[in-house]
């Protein structure tokens, strides 16, 4: 079996002004220097206007950049959309991809499939976000519907290119509300994912991370989980030393 690093990774979502960002991989830098290094690896996905200055910031650190999205076409006629090579360009190594607010607003599984193939076959690492609503939940499709999301969206993924996959359980439930899902609620979602994506990739290889309310308090529980490899924090993220106590508790 494999052994994975965990990866812990702040969303920053619609947070942080360029000048915001700078004052926050500042103080990350001067965090990650003082006492022992956290054995994860750390990412953090600010706003496209922030990637270079963050990129910049963190380029003397381990911690890589990623996105918060991707189109799935390699330039064109697409006002207001942000292409892989942009991202590599202001110093990003990676995107998220189909996180349910962007879901929310229309990203359909073939289109996140798309921005996930763009993605890998750019060179970037992609964060893939999959989880249900509460009332899939309560219907007791959570199982079903994150095997279709992750089926449709794994479908072209070639081995190779699974060493930049990450994929984010993330129950929408949980996101925002302050309603962590259990350990145990976690730890089988996240089992579920990695054996479906192990269709596609090598199970034991690929990161499964999980994501919704994860805090300082309650992330040493979460990813003590076998499953469980690491987090994609929101709210949290957002203050360095909550994003870095997370990180050391991985
Ligand atoms: P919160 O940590 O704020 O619940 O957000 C989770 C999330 O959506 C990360 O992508």
């Amino acid at each position: 079996m494999s052994r994975r690093i965990p990866l812990v990774a702040g969303n920053w979502k619609m947070h942080m002004t360029s000048h915001e960002a700078r004052e926050f991989a500042s103080e990350f830098c001067s965090l990650l220097v003082q006492g022992d290094a956290p054995a994860a690896e750390i990412a953090v996905c600010p706003p496209f206007t922030a990637l270079e200055t963050v990129a910049q910031g963190f380029a003397t650190s381990p911690v890589w950049i990623a996105a918060q999205d991707v189109h799935e076409q390699a330039s064109g006629a697409h006002t207001g959309e942000i292409s892989a090579a942009m991202i590599a360009a202001a110093g990003a190594e990676g995107a998220i991809i189909g996180h349910s607010e962007r879901r929310e607003a229309g990203e359909t599984d073939a289109r996140v499939a798309a921005k996930v193939q763009r993605a890998l076959g750019s060179g970037l690492r992609a964060i893939l976000c999959v989880g249900e609503s509460l009332k899939q939940r309560e219907a007791g499709e959570t199982e079903s519907w994150l095997a279709t999301q992750v089926r449709v969206a794994l479908a072209d993924v070639t081995a190779d290119q699974a060493e930049g996959l990450s994929i984010a359980y993330e129950p929408i439930w949980a996101i925002g509300t302050g309603k962590t899902a259990t350990p145990e609620i976690a730890q089988e979602a996240c089992a579920h994912v990695r054996s479906i994506a192990g269709e596609f990739v090598d199970a034991n290889a690929v990161r499964v991370l999980y994501g919704g309310s994860v805090k300082p308090e309650n992330a040493a529980e979460l990813l003590a989980q076998p499953d469980i490899d690491g987090a994609l924090v929101g709210g949290a993220s957002l203050d360095p030393v909550s994003l870095m106590a997370i990180a050391r508790a991985a």
